[in-house]
C-alpha cells in the first residue's frame, strides 16, 4: 500500500488535552519554526510559537476564528506574512508541510482564521513589521491515540524529503472519507477551462490518486476552491476567489493546494516546481485567479 495514503487521514484536531506538548514535539516545533524557510518566498513569512494557550484565549477572544470563535488549545503558531498573495502562499505551502509533519509526534492542529489581523497582532505584542494571517492550534488530540495509532507503523522504512524521519510504508485501505468533497473529475479539466476528465482518463494518466488525494487538504471553511488544468506535462492551479474579497485565505489555501500536490508528485515517483505564471490562456474565469504552474522534470 502507497505512502501517498497518509495524505488520505489529514484532518483538522479541535478538541485538545489541556496539558503541554511533550519535549520531542516542542523540539520539532521549535526547529520547523525557525528560519530560513524551505519554500519559494520563505522570506516574507515570519512564525511565531505562542507557549501559553490560555494567554491567547483571553487576548484574542472575538478576534480569530469562524465568526470570532477561537479553538482551545494548549499552544498555537502565530502565523505572520508580508501581505502580497505569494507571501501567502509561500505561509500556505511551509505551515502545512509543518502540521503535516506534525502528525508523526502525535500533534494535533487546526488552522484558525483571523478576521481581524491588525487588533490581534496589537493584542499579541509581538515585535514584527509583518502582518498575522493565520493562527494555528496546537495540542495533542483529545480523543485517544487519534493519530499515533495511525502513524504506529511509520517511524522507520524509507527517508522522505519532507520528514527527517520519513512516512515509511504503512498499510491502510483508502476509502473516500467525505461524502461532501467534490467528485475528482470537478477539479480537473484538460487544457482549456471546463473540459472535464473522466475517472478512466485520469487514471490512464497516472493522475486519479493525486487528484483524489487533493480532496483531503484543508481550506478555509472547506471550500476547496481549487481547479487544475492539465496543459502537456504541465499543471495549473487556479483558486476560486471568495466573496469576502479576502486574498489571505485564497491564497493561503492556495499555498496548502500546492504543497500536496507536490507532495503527492513526488511520492507517486514525478519530480518538478511550482513556478508563477501571469499569462490566462486556459479561459479561465474571472472569478478565479491563476496562482501557479508546476512543470513536471
Ligand atoms: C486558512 C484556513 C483557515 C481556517 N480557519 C478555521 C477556523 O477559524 N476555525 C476552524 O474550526 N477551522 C478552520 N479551518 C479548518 C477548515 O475548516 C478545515 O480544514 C476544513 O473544514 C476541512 O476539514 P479537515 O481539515 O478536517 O479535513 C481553516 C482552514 C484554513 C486552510
Amino acid at each position: 500500500m502507497s505512502q501517498i495514503q497518509a495524505l488520505t487521514k489529514r484532518k483538522s484536531v479541535r478538541e485538545y488535552h489541556k496539558r503541554g506538548l511533550k519535549a520531542e514535539a516542542l523540539s520539532f516545533i521549535e526547529q520547523a519554526i525557525r528560519p530560513p524557510y524551505a519554500v519559494a518566498n520563505g522570506d516574507l513569512v515570519d512564525i511565531r510559537f505562542l507557549e501559553n494557550g490560555t494567554d491567547v484565549q483571553t487576548k484574542l477572544a472575538g478576534l480569530a476564528g469562524y465568526a470570532g470563535v477561537m479553538i482551545e488549545a494548549p499552544h498555537y503558531l502565530a502565523v505572520f506574512v508580508e501581505p502580497t498573495p505569494k507571501a501567502y502562499r509561500a505561509a500556505g505551502y511551509y505551515v502545512e508541510k509543518l502540521l503535516f509533519d506534525a502528525m508523526e509526534y502525535n500533534i494535533g492542529t487546526c488552522w484558525i482564521h483571523v478576521g481581524q489581523p491588525e487588533a490581534a497582532k496589537a493584542r499579541l505584542g509581538l515585535e514584527t513589521d509583518k502582518s498575522l494571517v493565520a493562527l494555528v492550534a496546537l495540542g495533542e488530540p483529545l480523543e485517544e491515540n487519534a493519530i499515533a495509532k495511525f502513524f504506529q507503523r511509520i517511524k522507520a522504512n524509507k527517508p522522505s524529503v519532507y520528514s527527517p524521519g520519513g512516512y515509511g510504508d504503512f498499510d491502510v485501505q483508502y476509502e473516500e472519507r467525505r461524502s461532501d468533497r467534490h467528485a475528482t473529475v470537478d477539479l480537473v479539466y484538460l487544457d482549456t477551462w471546463g473540459n472535464s476528465l473522466t475517472h478512466d482518463e485520469l487514471e490512464q494518466r497516472n493522475l486519479l490518486e493525486i487528484y483524489t488525494l487533493m480532496k483531503n487538504a484543508p481550506s478555509w471553511g472547506n471550500r476547496q476552491p481549487w481547479k487544475f488544468i492539465i496543459d502537456g506535462h504541465d499543471i495549473v492551479l487556479a483558486i476560486e476567489n471568495n466573496e469576502r474579497g479576502d486574498v489571505a485565505s485564497d491564497n493561503l489555501d492556495g499555498g496548502i493546494a500546492m504543497f500536496y500536490f507536490d507532495l503527492a508528485m513526488n511520492q507517486r515517483g514525478f519530480s518538478g516546481q511550482w513556478h508563477p505564471l501571469y499569462e490566462n490562456n486556459y479561459r479561465v474565469p474571472g472569478d478565479y485567479t491563476i496562482v501557479g504552474k508546476y512543470t513536471v522534470e
